[in-house]
């Protein structure tokens, strides 16, 4: 029997005689390996040890969509999807959303404890000193094309801001990225809002530091012509119990494209562009949009059934339904189910509210979506709600990303504080060609 320990010490852990082990027999060579077991998981690299001979690389694990592959350790988020869980720093979801105010979960998020009132308020100066926009970012919105998609905007101008601050690229010493955390945190929204005026036709406009961080966004995408935005209370607390329920959501499609692109210690403003980069995509963040744009699609409640009929038979998915993770519900789409009622109690009534409930209603009874354990995710309603507040679809994944900065940076924070951390890069398996013989230009 070979026991595979000396790659584990190697990579990871130390392991002690009692430790619990799977036991796995190669077919090919008849030997039997002890492959170590640590929270439930065992070391891929465990793997290569398992050779058909001296010569074998070692056996590799395959996994696309590395949906049965953990990455790392982190204590930041914690979702059970068989449950409906989802918890920042051990805090549930429904709590923070209810109780807390989006600086306050940030805080939280970044530093592992709720804060007291002395550091909430350090915090928001904080933000607050760093909302000045470089200058050139103001002259690149001007310069972009305003049709372009708000999400490539923002990529470019998340990008973009990396230039401005040089001092960014020391990625390891701990003061540096902490003044770059800052900076996105405060800057985001900025940048957003840049962008939407943009597209908009709407002027420059002024931060109003004494508004909260939520209130301050809003102001800056509505406020015009000198005129205030004046949004109901129950608007703006929605839009901050929003931005609460989308900060953070452990290793998802962004948060891994900031790891994967962090781990080569680009400064952070790139690894950002790339978690934004991710999260436009409409099985991302950009289902928001999708979930609208479907809805536009249907005339009326007539026509679910038939909408609903081409969702099974596969010529298009029902956008805002499913996830990855979450198999029995995803505790952000009640939450937001709550939210939704309040500010359509505040807005016009708005007719695809109607359709959305219809098609929900359809393919919760539907044993196509029931077997498939396909549940309303966070971005079924949070559209609407966005449309009730005025928004067009394509800046909703936009107000997504300003939320889960604050998750990327704290990934990104967490994994460069780790010193074991090495750059990612998987493995494949090639299916090409053989070595073959240059061919020349003649002889194609
Ligand atoms: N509509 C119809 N069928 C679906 C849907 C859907 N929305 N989602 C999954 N399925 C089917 C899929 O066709 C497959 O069926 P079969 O087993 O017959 O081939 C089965 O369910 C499993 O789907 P999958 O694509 O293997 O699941 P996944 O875990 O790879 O994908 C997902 C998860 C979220 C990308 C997917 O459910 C989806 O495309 N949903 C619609 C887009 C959406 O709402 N995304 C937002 C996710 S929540 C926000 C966030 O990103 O955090």
């Amino acid at each position: 029997m070979e026991n595979t320990h000396k790659a584990a010490q190697d990579a990871d852990s130390a392991m002690d005689s009692t430790q619990d082990c799977l036991t796995a027999t190669d077919s090919r060579t008849g030997k039997t390996y002890q492959l170590p077991i640590t929270d439930d998981t065992i070391l891929a690299i465990d793997l290569r040890g398992i050779k058909v001979n001296e010569e074998d690389f070692g056996m590799l694990s395959y996994d696309p969509g590395l949906t049965n592959t953990v990455i790392g350790r982190s204590s930041i988020c914690f979702i059970d999807g068989e449950k409906g869980i989802l918890e920042y720093r051990g805090y549930r979801i429904e709590e923070m959303a209810r109780h807390g105010t989006y600086l306050e979960i940030a805080w939280l998020v970044l530093n592992g404890e709720l804060p007291n009132a002395a550091e909430l308020d350090l915090f928001r100066a904080e933000v607050r000193a760093a909302t000045v926009i470089p200058a050139n970012m103001e002259k690149l919105a001007d310069v972009l094309n305003a049709d372009m998609h708000p999400m490539s905007m923002l990529e470019s101008m998340l990008s973009a801001l990396g230039g401005e601050f040089p001092d960014a690229d020391e990625v390891l010493d701990a003061e540096v990225r902490h003044q770059q955390i800052i900076r996105l945190i405060a800057l985001t929204p900025v940048l957003a809002a840049l962008g939407h005026r943009r597209r908009e036709g709407l002027g420059p406009i002024e931060v109003k530091p004494e508004l909260s961080y939520t209130g301050n966004f809003l102001h800056m995408l509505l406020s015009k012509d000198g005129r205030e935005a004046n949004l109901a209370p129950a608007l703006e607390r929605a839009m901050d119990a929003l931005l609460i329920l989308h900060a953070e959501h452990e290793q998802n499609c962004s948060a891994n494209a900031v790891r994967a692109v962090g781990s080569s210690h680009v400064n952070p403003y790139s690894a950002v562009a790339a978690g934004a980069a991710a999260l436009h995509g409409p099985l991302h963040g950009g289902a928001n949009q999708a979930v609208l744009e479907m809805l536009d699609q249907i005339d009326s409640l007539e026509d679910v059934p038939a909408f609903i009929e081409s969702c099974k038979n596969g010529e298009r998915r029902l956008m805002g339904f499913g996830h990855r993770v979450y198999k029995n519900h995803d505790p952000r789409a009640k939450v937001i189910g709550e939210l939704a009622a309040s500010v359509f109690e505040a807005t016009e009534p708005n007719p695809k509210l109607e359709i959305a409930r219809e098609l929900e209603r359809i393919a919760l009874e539907d044993p196509y979506f029931t077997e498939r354990k396909l549940f309303p995710n966070v971005d079924f309603y949070s559209g609407l709600i966005y449309s009730a507040m005025g928004f067009k679809p394509r800046s909703f994944t936009v107000f997504f990303a300003v939320a889960r900065m604050i998750g990327w940076v704290t990934h990104w924070d967490e994994m460069m504080s780790n010193p074991k951390t090495r750059i990612v890069r998987p493995r494949q398996i090639y299916t090409g060609y053989a070595r073959r013989d240059w061919v020349a230009m003649n002889d194609r």
